[in-house]
């Protein structure tokens, strides 16, 4: 849960995406052991103050701590937000991908190790 001066206004979830996962996304290709993250900051008036990143960015040192190597997430190219947001946090571009469901995506990944 995201919590803004103590209220809850949205939510980070990440998990290891299965094989079947990444080859039904055309992502085959991502390094193993990435962790894939969702984010979502869903109270209109917290959007566009930073939250999202410094929830990223709290996410990903706990994850560097945990050992992983890479963590990545996918947005469709129209969410310039969201994009603007995830490099704000460290995410680069990964590669741009077809999603069944959401059409044109791009998938981001932060480099945790600095191996890239
Ligand atoms: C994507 C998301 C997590 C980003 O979090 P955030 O806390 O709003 O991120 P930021 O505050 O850094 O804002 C990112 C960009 O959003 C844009 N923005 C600013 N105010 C905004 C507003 N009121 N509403 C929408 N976007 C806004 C700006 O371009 C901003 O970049 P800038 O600061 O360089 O100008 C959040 O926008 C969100 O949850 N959106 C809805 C769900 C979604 O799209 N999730 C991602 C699906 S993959």
């Amino acid at each position: 849960m995201i919590l803004a001066d103590g209220k809850p206004v949205g939510y980070l979830c990440w998990q290891k995406p299965s094989e079947e996962e990444l080859d039904a996304a055309g992502l085959a290709c991502l390094p193993e052991c990435l962790v894939d993250i969702d984010i979502l900051v869903g109270e209109l008036e917290f959007l566009g103050r930073g939250i999202g990143p410094r929830a990223l960015t709290l996410l990903l040192a706990k994850l560097r701590e945990e050992g992983v190597a890479f963590a990545g997430l996918g947005t469709s190219i129209s969410n310039r937000a969201a994009i603007r947001a995830y490099e704000k946090a460290g995410f680069r571009l990964f590669r741009e991908f077809d999603d069944p469901e959401y059409g044109p995506c791009r998938y981001m990944i932060a480099d945790l190790r600095g191996a890239l």
